[in-house]
């Protein structure tokens, strides 16, 4: 074991429930104290860790499929690092592991809660993102909940961002008749279709979602990938084909919402075009996860497959990094960078 193991490590707490919202005031960047790892666990220098929309619900104290974050203890999430000291069989220092303790600097895990990741395969941050839950949640919300088939219209909202601009271009990869993206820049419309072979793309705050989708799927669509909800959701409806499918994946245009939010004005569409609407969580489908890894990887590795990421620097902008997902500022997957 190393004689130069750190002493303390700097971690983000919960304070306050966000009401709407997450302010400042709700987190705080607090020094904990690091000792030697006990049998059967590690030490982890975090290297990057990951924020995701989904981390918002767990803000609130409500019934989940995932627990609250606890107040005033140190939130949690993926995270990729270097292990610097182990009393467990099976990891040295120097191994590089993706484990669940993020928005901290150093992570004590039990050994059987890290996974080895390889960083000559790819990028260490890939891990969380193209190659990690974000990557396996477009596919398995794509080939498996929603039925993808060769020759489908795909729809994708939040196009640009970790989820969604895998979609897109997996469904290209994989056959589809048509791919539409929206965003919220022209900015990242134009990477859509310039970079990932979208064959169209809206910026959602330029019009109502409704007509820019039905000008850009005229043929209207087959497959509806939703990760925004609200008025996303009820475009898609109106512009579905019979025996259309919609993933729902995530309803980022509510969580901060501090009232009910209106649903679609149009479900009784669902009957007469005999449409499937399916929730996927990630989670169900590790089933996947070696198919996934093995085919993602060949697409990156031939440059088939595309991906960005933004690296917010410093653990002092964790809570930065996250209000900044949800307002948009990330194009592909958001990630503080410890390094
Ligand atoms: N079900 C699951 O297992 C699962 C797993 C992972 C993620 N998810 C969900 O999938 C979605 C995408 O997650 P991600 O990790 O890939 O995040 P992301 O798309 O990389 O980042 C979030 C993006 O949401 C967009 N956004 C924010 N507010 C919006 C609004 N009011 N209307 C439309 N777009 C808005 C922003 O892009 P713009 O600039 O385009 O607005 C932002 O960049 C989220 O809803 C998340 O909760 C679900």
């Amino acid at each position: 074991m190393s004689a130069a193991l750190p002493t303390s490590s700097r971690e983000w707490h919960l304070v306050a429930r966000p009401h709407g919202w997450p302010k400042a005031e709700d987190f705080a960047l607090r020094e904990a104290a690091v000792a030697a790892p006990a049998e059967g666990r590690i030490l982890v220098r975090n290297k990057y860790f990951s924020v995701d929309p989904y981390m918002r619900g767990r803000m609130n104290d409500v019934k989940s499929y995932t627990p609250p974050f606890k107040l005033d203890h140190p939130m949690d999430g993926g995270a990729v690092g270097e292990v610097i000291a182990s009393n467990a069989e099976g990891f040295a220092v120097g191994d590089h592991v993706l484990h669940g303790l993020g928005w901290r600097e150093i992570a004590d895990l039990p050994a059987k809660h890290a996974v080895k990741v390889d960083p000559d395969i790819a990028p260490l941050s890939a891990y969380l993102g193209v190659l990690g839950m974000p990557g396996l949640t477009a596919y398995a919300g794509l080939f498996e909940v929603a039925s993808f088939k060769e020759g489908d219209a795909v729809f994708v909202s939040g196009a640009a961002g970790a989820v969604g601009s895998q979609v897109g271009q997996m469904a290209k990869l994989k056959g589809a008749s048509r791919v539409i993206g929206s965003a919220g820049s022209d900015e990242k419309v134009k990477l859509l279709t310039e970079e990932y072979g979208f064959d169209a793309a809206f910026n959602y705050k330029n019009g109502p979602v409704r007509d820019q989708l039905k000008a850009a799927a005229p043929d209207g669509i087959d497959v509806y990938f939703d990760n925004v909800g609200g008025e996303h959701l009820e475009a898609a409806i109106s512009s579905l084909n019979v025996h259309g499918r919609a993933t729902i994946c995530g309803m980022i245009a509510q969580y901060n919402a501090t009232e009910p939010t209106p649903g679609p004005n149009n479900m009784a569409m669902i009957i007469g075009k005999r449409l499937r609407l399916q929730g996927v969580l990630v989670s169900d489908h590790s089933d996947l996860q070696q198919q996934f890894v093995q085919e993602v990887a060949g697409w990156l590795a031939s440059g088939e497959l595309k991906f960005q990421e933004t690296k917010v620097e410093g653990i002092e902008n964790g809570y930065d990094a996250f209000v900044g997902l949800l307002r948009g500022e990330n194009t592909g997957k958001m990630i503080v960078s410890l390094v």
